[in-house]
Order: C-alpha cells, then sequence, then structure tokens
C-alpha cells in the first residue's frame, strides 16, 4: 500500500501524499500553485478547469503501437487517484523555451480578451494538435465544444487552430513510453482516511467488489466526480475500474462489437464511427471532449440516468450487458437492466463487465436522435432511437427506445408492433407516433414540459421515416 500518488507533472515525477479523492484543480491551485488553471463552473461544464491527461495504455496507442496518448480532461471533476501511474501537463507545461504552437497562434490572432478561459482552450487545442494533424473546422469545433469563452468570440479561436493544423500539428513534450515505468500505477494508495484501489484484473476487481459492497465503483468520475467537486462528498474508498485489463478491452467478432465497461466513449466513437453512423454523430454531442474521454460506456448504464444518451441508442441496437461477479457472468438485454428510477439489477457484488452490440445486418436502418437546448455539451430532454430490419420491402423487426421520458431509458413495445409487416409506409409511420404518445407518461420539468416531450417523441418517428427515405439533410439543430 502507497501514501503518495505518483505522476508525471509536465514531464517531472512528483510524489504527492494526499487524499486521494481531492480533485487535481484543487491540488493544482494549492499546493504547486499552478494556477493558470482555472475554476469556473467546477462541474465539468465550461472547460477553464482543462488540463492534459498523458497516459501510454490509453486509447488505441497500444493496440497501434503508439506513443503516450495526450488528451483533454476536467481538472474540476478528476481526482488525484485518477491520475496516479499518468502524465499531467497543465498551461504552464505546454510551453518549453518558445510558447507552444497553439499558444504563439492564439497570441498572434487576438484569440483571448479577459483570459480566463485561455489555458483551458490552449490545452484543447494542444490536445487536438497532437492527436489530429488532419482536423477540419468540425474536429476544431468538436475539441473546443467544452470550452466556453464568454467575451473573445470563437473566430480568433478558431483561426489559430486552423493556423497550428495548417503548419503540421503540434506534439506535447512529455516522457517516452518507456520513462512510465517509474511511474507503474499502484496497486493501493491510502492517505488521510480516503483509500483507492487499482486491480488491474478483472478477477482482483471482483475479490475487491465482494469484500468492498460499499466502496464506490469509479469509472472515468465524469458523474461521480461532479458530486465530488460540488457537493465536496467524501470518497473514503474507491475502487477505480481505468486499470482493469478486461474492461479495457474491445474485442470484434463476425457478428458483435463488445466494449469493456472501462472503455471511453472517444474510444466507441473511434469504432463505431463505421457500423452506426448516427450513434457516432450522437457520441459526439455527448458532453465534450473532455468528458468523452474520461467517461466511460459502463458508467453511462451503470449511473442509470432516465435521461443519459447512451442507453436508448444501445437498447434500439439490441444490446446486452455482461455483469460479472466472482460466482459467474450473467448477460441480460440492456433494457431488463433498469428495473426504476436509477434501480437496476447490479447486485452489491457485480460490477458490469461489458456492453455487446450486434453489428449491423442487411437491410437495417438505424437513426438516433437528440434533442436538446444547445446542440453541445446539453443533457437531452429526449433522446429516441430507431431501429427496423427490412427484408422484400416488409418491416421484419423494430426496435424503438426512448431516454427522457419515463423514470428509466425504455422501449416502445407497441410502437415497434406498429411498423412490423408494414412496408414502412405513411400509414404505419402514423400509427407508430400514436403508440408513442400512448404509452407515456413523461415528466414536466425545466428541460421540457410533458406536453413538449409527447409531441417530440411521437414527432421523431416520422423524422426517422423521412431520414430513411432520403429526405431530410444533417439538420445542426438537432
Ligand atoms: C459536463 C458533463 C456533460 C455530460 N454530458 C453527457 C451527455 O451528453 N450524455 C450523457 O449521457 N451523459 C453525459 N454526462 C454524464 C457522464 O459523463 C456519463 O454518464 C458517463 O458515461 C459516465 O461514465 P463515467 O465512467 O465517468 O462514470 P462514473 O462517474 O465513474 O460512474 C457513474 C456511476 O456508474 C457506476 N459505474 C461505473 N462503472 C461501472 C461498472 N463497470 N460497473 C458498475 N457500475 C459502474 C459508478 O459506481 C457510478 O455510480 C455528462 C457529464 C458531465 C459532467
Ligand atoms: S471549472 Fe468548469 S469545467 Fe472545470
Ligand atoms: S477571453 Fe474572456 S472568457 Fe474567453
Amino acid at each position: 500500500m502507497s501514501q503518495s500518488i505518483r505522476f508525471f507533472l509536465n514531464g517531472r515525477v512528483q510524489d504527492v501524499s494526499v487524499r486521494p479523492d481531492m480533485t487535481v484543480l484543487d491540488w493544482l491551485r494549492s499546493a504547486p500553485r499552478l494556477t493558470g488553471t482555472k475554476e469556473g463552473c467546477a462541474e465539468g461544464d465550461c472547460g477553464a478547469c482543462s488540463v492534459l491527461i498523458g497516459d501510454p495504455a490509453l486509447g488505441q496507442a497500444q493496440d497501434e503501437g503508439g506513443g503516450v496518448h495526450y488528451h483533454a480532461a476536467n481538472s474540476c471533476i478528476l481526482a488525484m487517484g485518477q491520475i496516479d501511474g499518468r502524465a499531467l501537463v497543465t498551461v504552464e507545461g505546454l510551453k518549453s523555451d518558445d510558447l507552444h504552437p497553439v499558444q504563439q497562434a492564439m497570441a498572434e490572432n487576438g484569440s483571448s480578451q479577459c483570459g480566463f478561459c485561455t489555458p483551458g482552450i490552449a490545452i484543447s487545442l494542444a490536445g487536438l494538435a497532437a492527436v489530429n494533424v488532419d482536423a477540419n473546422d468540425d474536429d476544431i469545433h468538436d475539441a473546443l465544444a467544452g470550452n466556453l469563452c464568454r467575451c473573445t468570440g470563437y473566430r480568433p479561436i478558431v483561426e489559430a487552430a486552423r493556423k497550428v493544423i495548417a503548419a503540421g500539428g503540434a506534439t506535447i513534450a512529455g516522457p517516452a513510453v518507456s520513462a512510465f515505468e517509474r511511474i507503474e500505477p499502484h496497486a493501493t494508495i491510502s492517505s488521510a482516511g480516503s483509500t483507492f484501489h487499482q486491480p488491474d484484473t478483472l478477477n482482483h476487481l471482483l475479490q475487491l467488489r465482494k469484500e468492498r459492497p460499499d466502496a464506490i465503483l469509479l469509472g472515468g468520475g465524469t458523474d461521480l466526480g461532479v458530486a465530488l467537486a460540488d457537493y465536496h462528498s467524501d470518497w473514503n474508498e474507491v475502487i477505480s475500474l481505468a486499470h482493469v485489463r478486461e474492461l479495457r478491452a474491445i474485442r470484434e467478432t463476425e457478428h458483435h462489437l463488445s466494449f469493456g465497461a472501462a472503455v471511453t466513449w472517444e474510444e466507441v466513437l473511434a469504432r463505431i464511427s463505421g457500423f452506426y453512423p448516427s450513434f457516432a454523430t450522437l457520441i459526439r454531442r455527448f458532453g465534450s471532449t473532455q468528458i468523452r474521454s474520461m467517461g466511460t460506456i459502463g458508467g453511462n448504464i451503470g449511473t442509470a440516468s432516465p435521461i443519459g444518451d447512451g442507453p436508448p441508442a444501445l437498447i434500439a441496437l439490441g444490446a446486452e450487458v455482461e455483469l460479472a461477479s466472482l460466482g459467474g457472468h450473467r448477460f441480460l438485454p440492456l433494457e431488463d437492466f433498469f428495473l426504476d428510477y436509477r434501480k437496476t439489477e447490479l447486485r452489491s457484488d457485480e460490477v458490469i463487465a461489458s456492453v455487446s452490440i450486434p453489428k449491423p445486418k442487411a437491410g437495417q436502418e438505424f437513426r438516433v436522435y437528440k434533442i436538446s437546448k444547445r446542440y453541445d455539451q446539453d443533457i437531452s430532454t429526449v433522446c429516441a432511437a430507431f431501429s427496423i430490419v427490412r427484408e422484400d420491402d416488409q418491416v421484419r423487426s423494430a426496435r424503438i427506445a426512448f431516454g427522457g421520458m419515463a423514470a428509466t431509458p425504455q422501449r416502445a413495445g407497441q410502437a415497434e408492433q406498429a411498423l412490423v409487416g408494414t412496408s414502412f409506409d405513411r400509414k404505419a409511420v402514423k400509427a407508430c407516433s400514436a403508440a408513442i404518445a400512448a404509452q407515456f407518461k413523461p415528466l414536466t420539468d425545466w428541460r421540457g414540459s410533458a406536453g413538449y416531450r409527447l409531441e417530440v417523441a411521437a414527432n421523431l418517428a416520422e423524422r426517422f421515416w423521412r431520414d430513411v427515405a432520403g429526405e431530410v439533410v444533417e439538420v445542426m439543430a438537432l
């Protein structure tokens, strides 16, 4: 058991003895007094606190024999325990002798006024420039979706990004992959009453889970971290999933894609795009790059939010969830995992191990729609996913699922039946819409009234029909 957290801070090894549930932002600003990293919202929304996290084992880097993979993360919702064994780069560490090319381009382009957002924006763009030297404007937009600038306006910021990309991108100066041997993640860190376990095999994880049913299971912490930052909740005992090999694996078989529960949404995005482009569009609107780089597919299911974006799409695709304990593994259709508001099938000795998604079938059409007040970085008012399989011009099977319409993500059984056996014509779609309106009794909240939700949900059946018919071009506001 170690009392200290070991990581690279701007290229230098650090051994830090603090509670592993202290936020990285609080530590940065109080101990080394690296105050370039700002606190704005303190809940993952504004990007002022962005830092880069480097990990040789993160993302696809290892599969491809790549180097250290850096991505932006929100330090306000990141716990110190989560950077053990990793590299942390702050805005102060971006520059070496000269300014980092992103900093230089921002200075030359007048990309900053009050400057509060500037360090976070420099970090996000440096993260982009390090991994995507072919980035187009959409990629720049995605990289900035989690960074709020209230005064400069985004045009000069985007122009600075374009300049750096046009010059071939820019690397992050940092330790080589081999140097990470010096900072291997500790199996357990314990300091000042907070204990952080980091198992690296499923078996070890399941043993810990059985012995410590009350410990917090931590995926990427993008849900749990908000409570940590906002309400100063204490994490006295944490079991982190970030290093569990089996939970980090992505497997592809002839008919399925299977994601380990600790696979991040950025990694899901990279893999799913070729199979389900509409799902990829949805994932690009999931939080921000910072959130998608930490938040996991298992955490999105584990949190059991009725407005989570993953479950409706996964349910419509017929995904199955694998639950594991020392007693064995069981597999459930994802819709059966959710029992009631924030209540699930998960037993206290179990973890979500993986999510398996069938690959597209011949004649299959799949679309998922997120309705929210803003395009980026917003919570769904309604999320609707539709999948049909047609054969000889007839709908053979249909799966429809909604988020934001009930206490749990739910399938729309009657609406599915209204489509099956039809030629997917206007009459069938009207019946489908009517069945949706009849099944659900959504809540009214500040995101939308019950009536609004019902109308939108029913209309989305028609939107799906028109999309499949090729009538609708991509609409930014959806
Ligand atoms: C700014 C911001 C924007 C966001 N935007 C979106 C969005 O657009 N759409 C959306 O759906 N969500 C969004 N979220 C919510 C969150 O990012 C997602 O739900 C994410 O997938 C959670 O994954 P995680 O690994 O970070 O979960 P964590 O915070 O680590 O865990 C969440 C819950 O799941 C449990 N859990 C985690 N992994 C497992 C496992 N393997 N087995 C059992 N239980 C497990 C944890 O114990 C905890 O109860 C946003 C959050 C923030 C802060
Ligand atoms: S302070 Fe706003 S995202 Fe962290
Ligand atoms: S420069 Fe003021 S918030 Fe962006």
